[in-house]
């Protein structure tokens, strides 16, 4: 039997991975890590794939982490579809889906330690939703406890969580390496989202509105910061549906907004709310007169 054709296993204990990987460990083999919470789309599947390129032994935990939802969040709503995730993980040579229950994550309930994220934790989606960036450090820092994999996985589309991941991993010494996986898009350019199965057919064309303004703000970026944040928020301007929550300029070292006269590589974050569904972006322009980009991941 190829890897390709090896059947995903479901562990659901924490036990019962940590036995799983150690057999596999002492045969030599390499492990990555690929964190989600379901509801898997083809940007989970191409984590999935290039995870599959770095280790021998590709890990999918499924776990929708009740420390990251806020109260008024969408955590008993949020899309659990367990079975469908196993099969469409099947063929892509995944060999163990851990999908812990809530108790077996925490056991002595929710209120216990926490890792926090810090000034820039609290910036941005961090502002829209307190706490949510301790919750998600608590939960990948115990998956990576758990799985203790040679690399993990994370993607493009959540930049900030991506930021907050890397130092955490830098600042406690976690002997993980992470790799970044570019945002995988719709045609139309609507980056893919478990939360994009929320939108009805309006709200879906009024979703584009993300991607364009991003689009707008890179063909801004070498007239500079005042440009990007003017035409950025212009592509807001005409849809009635979208509510725009923060359109901002950061720099990828510190996740801090740009100065003014700012010049090289930044990253425009933008997060709004479509009907009752609140969506996220990013792409990396380039400021001033080295003038548009044309990277990978960028909005169509
Ligand atoms: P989730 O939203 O399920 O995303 C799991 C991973 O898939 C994240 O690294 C995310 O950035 C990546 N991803 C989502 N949409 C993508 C897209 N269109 N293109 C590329 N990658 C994409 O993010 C989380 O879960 C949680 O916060 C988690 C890290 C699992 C901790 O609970």
């Amino acid at each position: 039997m190829t890897q390709a054709e090896v059947r995903a296993r479901t562990v659901t204990t924490i036990a019962g991975l940590r036995e799983l990987l150690a057999e596999r460990r002492r045969a030599g083999a390499s492990v990555a890590l690929v964190p989600t919470m379901g509801a898997l789309h083809d940007g989970h599947l191409a984590l999935v794939r290039r995870a599959r390129e770095l280790a021998d032994v590709v890990v999918v935990s499924i776990f929708v982490n009740p420390l990251q939802f806020g109260p008024g969040e969408d955590l008993d709503r949020y899309p659990r579809t367990l079975d469908a995730d196993v099969a469409s993980l099947s063929g892509l040579g995944v060999e163990v889906v851990f999908a812990p229950t809530v108790a077996e994550m925490y056991p002595d309930g929710e209120t216990g330690t926490r890792v926090t994220a810090g000034h820039v934790g609290s910036l941005y989606e961090g502002a829209s939703r307190p706490g949510h960036f301790d919750g998600m450090l608590t939960v990948v820092s115990k998956l990576l406890n758990i799985a203790t994999p040679d690399v993990a996985l994370f993607g493009q589309k959540d930049a900030q969580q991506v930021f907050l991941v890397r130092r955490m991993v830098r600042e406690l010494d976690v002997p993980a390496a992470i790799e970044v996986v570019p945002t995988v898009r719709e045609a139309d350019g609507l980056a893919l989202s478990s939360r994009n199965r929320y939108l009805h057919d309006a709200e879906r064309a009024a979703a584009l509105t993300l991607s364009e303004s991003l689009r707008a703000a890179d063909a801004a970026a070498s007239d500079g910061l005042a440009e990007v944040l003017a035409e950025g928020a212009a592509a807001f301007g005409d849809h009635d549906d979208v509510t725009l929550d923060y359109l901002v300029v950061v720099d990828p070292r510190t996740f801090l907004p740009v100065n003014d006269d700012a010049r090289g590589d930044a990253v425009v974050l933008v997060a709004a709310r479509v009907g009752a569904t609140r969506l996220i972006d990013n792409a990396t322009i380039t400021l001033g007169p080295t003038g548009p980009t044309g990277r990978r991941g960028q909005p169509k």
